[in-house]
């Protein structure tokens, strides 16, 4: 019988339609077996797991690890010790860096950049903007998706108008890629920021009233129409209102291949919280009314919205509490507190583990073509785990989070469940919340065993490759 590497002994496996007593044996970094203890193959190595569940490692398919550009908020190395201390094993990074992802050779040299510092397994996004549609196809190659920004955010990305999208989003139907939106719509937001500063306000709320709903229900509604005439597969990111949910409903019923997340942020915080945490909690899109909360977690539930992920977005304790709300810099970290958070949800019994993984790694893995590899404990995955304690009862302490960025609205928070170990491809990261020595460098681009199939075009009349011919880049030359 093949000799395993290690065992989980005693600890209850769970998938997102079981949780089952399970040992599981795990060999050259993929599952071998799980099963009963009595039917383990001899191995090297034993831990005891009883009293745990053992959940497939989250997939964060939304993050900040600011590398590179700014060292002080975050790096890939801290970015992604902090993932491993959340039962993260995979994240995907933003390109809003300095420069930022916006030629194949930034996204390159990001590549091995990361490769150098990961503790964690990740992909990497490319930048979709008006200059860059003419790179996407090589960063089809590489890249785990694109991401493309409606509306301005931190680090001032120029925002695409939507003849740009369009043809974007054409150039990358082929590719099979799916491109991550922020989906809200600048024009609208420029306006009401402008009517808000000459009003003289500078208080935390007036940071939601320049971004009401229908900035976000535009911009989803927009993007589910230009991706249900090109065929492009979208994503939609940090939901944050129940209005957005019903364009993204509808373009779900209509066959779209569009997707949908949403963050802790957003089910667990409220404009009641604006008062106590004033420029602490200023996101984009901003925390919005409680009523918000429930049909954000019925969406969950009913599959409208697909995962949850954090918009992980670290920034300095001077950067986050700047009186003047215009300067305050937008985001806080998550990728440590999302998991704790979202089972102490299972412990209040509003949903079960079960439904946690669905959104936290199955789902993920599914949308970005990464399922069964990844995802999903069984034999033939890749061993990324989280050994998890969910009785255990601590209280969120932003002082103590291992990313760079020590300010967080979560702080001070009360939750039930713990990431005790966490293993990347069968090897420990994080041990008894202890980071394991000669694992910065372990973590490894994802693209490889990423599996997207070109996207059905839709509407092939009158496309940009038609009109320009075939293989011409489209972009700025043929705007021009
Ligand atoms: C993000 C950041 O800081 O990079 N900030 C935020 O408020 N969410 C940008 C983003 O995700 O929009
Ligand atoms: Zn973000």
């Amino acid at each position: 019988m093949t000799q395993a590497d290690l065992v989980i002994r005693g600890g209850k496996v769970v998938a997102p339609d079981s949780v089952i007593e399970a040992s599981v044996a795990i060999k050259d970094g993929l599952i071998l077996a799980v099963g009963a203890d009595s039917a383990m193959p001899p191995t090297k190595q034993t831990l005891d797991a009883s009293g745990m569940h053992i959940l497939p490692g989250a997939i964060d398919v939304h993050v900040h690890f600011r590398d590179p550009g700014y060292p002080h908020k975050e790096d890939f190395a801290s970015g992604t010790i902090a993932a491993a201390f959340g039962g993260v094993t995979t994240v995907f990074d933003m390109p809003n860096t300095i420069p930022p992802v916006g030629t194949p050779e930034l996204l390159a040299a990001k590549h091995r950049m990361a490769a150098d510092k990961a503790h964690v397994d990740f992909g990497l996004y490319a930048l979709l903007g008006e200059d860059t549609i003419q790179h996407a196809t090589e960063f089809a190659k590489t890249a785990i998706g694109f991401k493309l920004y409606m509306g301005n955010t931190f680090g001032a990305i120029p925002t695409p108008d939507t003849g740009a999208m369009l043809e974007a989003f054409e150039v990358v139907a082929p590719t099979g890629k799916r491109v991550s939106l922020h989906a809200e719509t600048n024009s609208i937001m420029v306006r009401r920021e402008l009517r808000m500063r000459e009003a003289g306000r500078i208080d935390p709320l007036a940071h939601i009233a320049s971004r009401p709903a229908v900035v976000a229900v535009e911009a989803v509604s927009r993007a589910a129409i230009l991706s249900e005439w090109t065929g492009c597969r979208v994503h939609i990111l940090h939901i944050s209102s129940a209005e957005e949910l019903r364009p993204l409903r509808e373009a779900k019923a209509r066959g779209v291949d569009i997707t949908g997340e949403t963050c802790p942020q957003y089910l667990f915080l409220s404009t009641d919280d604006y008062a106590r945490f004033g420029g602490v909690i200023r996101v984009n899109p901003p925390v919005r009314e409680r009523r918000n909360q429930e049909p954000l977690f019925a969406a969950l539930a009913d599959g409208t919205v697909d995962l949850v992920a954090t918009d992980h977005a670290p920034h300095s304790v001077e950067e986050k509490t700047r009186n003047d709300i215009w300067t305050v810099d937008c985001g806080f970290p998550g990728v440590e507190t999302q998991m704790p958070m979202m089972l102490t949800e299972v412990a209040a019994g509003r949903y079960s583990v079960s439904d946690y993984v669905r959104w936290s790694a199955a789902s993920p893995a599914k949308i970005w073509g990464l399922y069964p590899r990844k995802g999903v404990i069984q034999p033939g995955s890749e061993a990324d785990i989280a050994v998890v304690d969910l009785d255990r009862e601590w209280t969120i302490d932003d002082a103590r989070l291992q990313s760079l960025s020590k300010i967080t609205p979560f702080h001070g928070r009360r939750v039930q469940g713990l990431p005790v170990h966490t293993l990347v491809r069968g090897r420990f990261v994080m041990k008894d919340r202890v980071l394991q020595p000669g694992t910065r460098g372990h973590g490894r681009s994802v693209h490889a065993i990423q599996q997207m199939p070109a996207a059905a075009p839709k509407n092939t009349d009158n496309t940009m490759s038609a009109i320009v011919g075939a293989g011409s880049p489209a972009g700025r030359e043929h705007a021009a």
